[in-house]
Formats: C-alpha cells, sequence, structure tokens
C-alpha cells in the first residue's frame, strides 16, 4: 500500500485567550488533527514542519505537548522562525538544543527534514542553513540513491510574495542547487509563506503548504511579511509512490454541501 504522510506547518501555538487575526490557534490546530484522524488515518506519520508555537515560550511548547499526547500519530518536530531552541528543548527533553534535522524513510522513499532556524537572523525571521547544516545535508544527499523529498520550513526560492522572500532561507538559491544536483531529490516541500504554491527549480518540484491557522493573503509583491488573513486552514497529506509522488492540500472548514452523484456527467 501507498505509505500516506501528513504534513502541518505554521501552527503558532499561543496561549489561551491570545489569538491571531481573531483565530485560536490551537483550535484550528485540532481541527487539523481531527480531520486528519477522521479522513486519513491511515497515515503513517506527521511531520510539524515548523513555527510550532507563535512566540517561542515554554509554556506555548507545554501547549502543544499536551495536544500531541493525545492525537494518533507518530511525530517528528520541526523549527521554524518563531520557535526557540531553549524553550523547545526544555519542554521537549527527548531533543536537545542541537539541529533538529534527519530522515525517515517510507516505502522506498526517504524524507529528509531540514532545520533552518536562524535564532540571529539579523531580520529575525529569514532561515539560514550553516556550513555545518550544508555539510549534512551534502552528506545525506550522497549517501544512497533511493527516491528522496525534502522538508524545510523556510522556502528557498523567491515566490512573488517580495515581504515573505525577504526572509526566506537565506542562502536558498545555492540550497536548492545542492538538491537538484543529487538528482535523487522528486519534491521539496515548505511552509513559512502560509500559503499553497508551487514552482519548479532545475527539474525538482517545490511545493508550499497552508497553515492550519491563518494564511497569507494573495496579494502579491506586498512589501510586508506580516499580512494576515483568517481563510479556512488546511494540511498537506504526501502519497509516497516511489516513482510518482502526489502532494494533496486538504482544506479544513470549506463552506461545504453535501456530496452528490451527477448522473448527467
Ligand atoms: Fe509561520
Amino acid at each position: 500500500m501507498t505509505p500516506k504522510v501528513l504534513l502541518m506547518s505554521d501552527l503558532h501555538i499561543t496561549e489561551p485567550g491570545t489569538h491571531i487575526v481573531g483565530l485560536d490557534p490551537v483550535s484550528r490546530f485540532r481541527r487539523c488533527l481531527d480531520h486528519a484522524a477522521l479522513h486519513h488515518g491511515e497515515a503513517c506519520h506527521l511531520f510539524l514542519m515548523g513555527d510550532l508555537t507563535h512566540h517561542g515560550t515554554d509554556a506555548e511548547y507545554v501547549i502543544l505537548r499536551e495536544i500531541l499526547s493525545a492525537q494518533p500519530f507518530p511525530v517528528t518536530l520541526m523549527l521554524g522562525n518563531h520557535d526557540r531552541r531553549g524553550p523547545f528543548a526544555q519542554v521537549f527533553p527527548e531533543h536537545s538544543e542541537a539541529f533538529q534535522h534527519g530522515h525517515q524513510d517510507f516505502g522506498a522513499t526517504r524524507i529528509l527534514y531540514l532545520d533552518t532556524l536562524d535564532e540571529y537572523a539579523p531580520n529575525k525571521h529569514s532561515g539560514l542553513m550553516c556550513a555545518e547544516r550544508l555539510s549534512w545535508l551534502q552528506a545525506q544527499l550522497e549517501v544512497s540513491q533511493e527516491p528522496m523529498i525534502v522538508l524545510a520550513h523556510h522556502h528557498m526560492l523567491a515566490s512573488g510574495f517580495d515581504g515573505m522572500d525577504e526572509i526566506k532561507l537565506s542562502n536558498g538559491l545555492a540550497v536548492a542547487e545542492m538538491i537538484a544536483g543529487s538528482n535523487r531529490c522528486q519534491m521539496v516541500i515548505n511552509g513559512h509563506i502560509h500559503r499553497t504554491i508551487f514552482s519548479s527549480f532545475k527539474g525538482v518540484s517545490h511545493a508550499m503548504i497552508k497553515s492550519p491557522c491563518h494564511q497569507m493573503p494573495m496579494i502579491l509583491g506586498a512589501g510586508a511579511s506580516s499580512l494576515s488573513v483568517a481563510e479556512p486552514g488546511g494540511y498537506g497529506l504526501l502519497l509516497l509512490d516511489a516513482q510518482s509522488p502526489v502532494l494533496h492540500h486538504v482544506d479544513v472548514d470549506l463552506p461545504s454541501g453535501p456530496v452528490e452523484f451527477d448522473a448527467a456527467s
């Protein structure tokens, strides 16, 4: 059976009473988890792709830990620009303050997940693959030739959202070149922008998934990186066929009517 893997990015967990553009990140995340358990309960793994919390505080990570203890999927935690290594490791002591990167195999496909958090970024939010992480990535790309999908919080290439592109992975082009040069990566998937986007670089697909909570308004060229809109939340669903992997985007809480059979079509 084709392995199914769930991807959720940009949870932005807050403490009770703190909302983002009128939305409660905790209830929005729970809605996505419940939706995934109901409709894709056979999924074998859940990757949380960074911006786990909104302010990177101990209290927010404690809330996340409680939520995760009551859901059915094995989880891998990644870090984004809103996360902080110290509080994260304090609440999740099975992790350290070291880079949160690694790989997991699903059938014949390897998922490689990167740590792009730069806590010392001059603009506070852009990402970085430093020399140590680049050398780790190069070794991972060379270790075998099985099909690979790469997950990273920050996007690597220009998206058209100018404000977000100012805070993308700062050496994203070099990283995208390195990945394409391996001739084994089928797809790179990111969060960070909070919008469903598809692009391509040297034969490798680059996709971005929405947040369970708030989204980027569809205003290309916007100068600010902090524009948000209360559109329905969502998550990614990967079908890991080794030859032809598929990424679905699942919207949750869309207004919908009954599913009907259209005999005329
Ligand atoms: Fe985010």
